[in-house]
């Protein structure tokens, strides 16, 4: 299969309102390919270790209080230039700032509470993807 990888996570928000089907169909439509996928309720530590790099900012409890509260999807998603290609799919951090037609867009409610995560580089998408994958990531 071509391309490279990212990883995604549907976040609480979504998920808890049944939007992941919508969300997923909408990225396969535009040629990511779901290879490693899983439903999880992290604890705060794991969610506080997975955000681990925005410890200190004013947004970090609150991000971690919301990604421990309920159930999320990790995905590890392939496509050519993955992880520009799904940054574009997915819309600014804030809804308000996203284009037409993306995933924030469409279905996120706020910037706290925005639908989806996505890596922002391709060493991160490693990193990220190994956080809940482990090898299965990368092969
Ligand atoms: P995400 O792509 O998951 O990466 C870090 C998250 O922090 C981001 O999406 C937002 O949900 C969240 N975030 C960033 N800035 C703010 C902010 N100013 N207030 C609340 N949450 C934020």
């Amino acid at each position: 299969m071509a391309g490279n990888r990212t990883l995604a996570i549907i976040k609480p928000d979504a998920f808890g309102s049944g939007k992941a089907g919508k969300i997923i169909a909408h990225l396969e439509a535009q040629g990511f390919a779901v290879i490693c996928a899983r439903v999880i309720h992290m604890t705060k530590a794991e969610a506080g270790a997975f955000y681990e790099v925005h410890k200190g900012r004013p947004f970090y409890a609150e991000l971690v209080e919301f990604m421990s509260s309920g159930p999320c999807m990790p995905l590890v998603l392939q496509k050519a230039d993955a992880v520009a290609a799904y940054r574009a799919a997915i819309g600014a951090t804030d809804p308000a700032e996203a284009a037409d037609g993306t995933v924030r867009k469409l279905y996120a409610e706020s910037k706290g509470r925005n639908a989806v995560h996505g890596s922002d580089s391709d060493e991160n998408a490693r990193i990220e993807g190994m956080f809940f994958f482990g090898a299965a990531a990368l092969v």
